[in-house]
């Protein structure tokens, strides 16, 4: 079944044909794609993610399947969420996250990640999720810390980047440490309404 996720402010679901226009405008942004490997050059380009992407059953290995993420209020795309799944390592899933620059720091991008961990880690069963990102993309890195996503490993000049050599980190979250951070949440939560 599509996988479909909703949060107080969002609902994360598959992407659609309706939508490459929206994703169009925020993919092809230079800021957006800086430390991207895709973008689209068209809007036909856009079309062909969101097919090779999208309407698929998760946990297919090794591809990239793509969410996109809507507000809940009004339906409108306002970025997209990559999961991916391996053959080989079929506990452990690959994410990525975007969001379209005039809805960047107003938490959606967290509130879209929390959604995710907790599907990943509990509905999936999963025992590993981990991301990886360039060392310069600084909302990337506080929002995976924000997370509790560990810096495991950076790996100096390791991907030809957009013509030049770029070091690469990899932040990773085991199944115990997320569900840890979530009783330790719950219970702040149940304590701070005592008072
Ligand atoms: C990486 C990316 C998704 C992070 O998005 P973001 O908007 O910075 O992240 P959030 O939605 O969590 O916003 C957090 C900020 O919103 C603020 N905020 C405002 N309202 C908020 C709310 N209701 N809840 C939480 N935070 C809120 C917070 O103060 C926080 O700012 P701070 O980090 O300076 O303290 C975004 O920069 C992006 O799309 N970049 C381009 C694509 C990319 O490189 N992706 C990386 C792939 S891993």
């Amino acid at each position: 079944m599509a996988l479909r996720l909703t949060t107080p402010r969002l609902v994360l679901r598959q992407l659609q044909d309706a939508d490459h226009e929206a994703l169009f405008s925020y993919r092809a942004d230079p800021m957006v794609s800086r430390y991207q490997s895709w973008a689209p050059d068209s809007l036909e380009d856009a079309r062909d993610f969101i097919r090779r992407s999208s309407g698929l059953d998760t946990n297919l290995s090794d591809i990239w399947i793509q969410l996109g993420i809507t507000l809940k209020d009004s339906g409108d795309l306002i970025g997209d969420a990559g999961l991916h799944f391996f053959t080989g390592m079929a506990r452990q899933t690959e994410i990525g996250l975007t969001v379209a620059p005039n809805y960047q720091k107003r938490g959606y991008a967290s509130e879209a990640l929390d959604a995710l961990l907790d599907h990943l880690f509990i509905k999936m069963e999963k025992h590993r999720v981990f991301a990886s990102t360039d060392p310069r993309n600084k909302p990337a890195l506080a929002l995976l810390e924000k997370h509790g996503l560990r810096r495991e490993a950076h790996f100096r000049q390791s991907l030809w980047f957009k013509g030049e050599w770029a070091d690469d980190l990899v932040y990773a979250l085991l199944g115990s440490e997320w569900l840890g951070r979530r009783q330790m949440i719950d219970s702040s939560n149940i304590t701070q309404k005592d008072h």
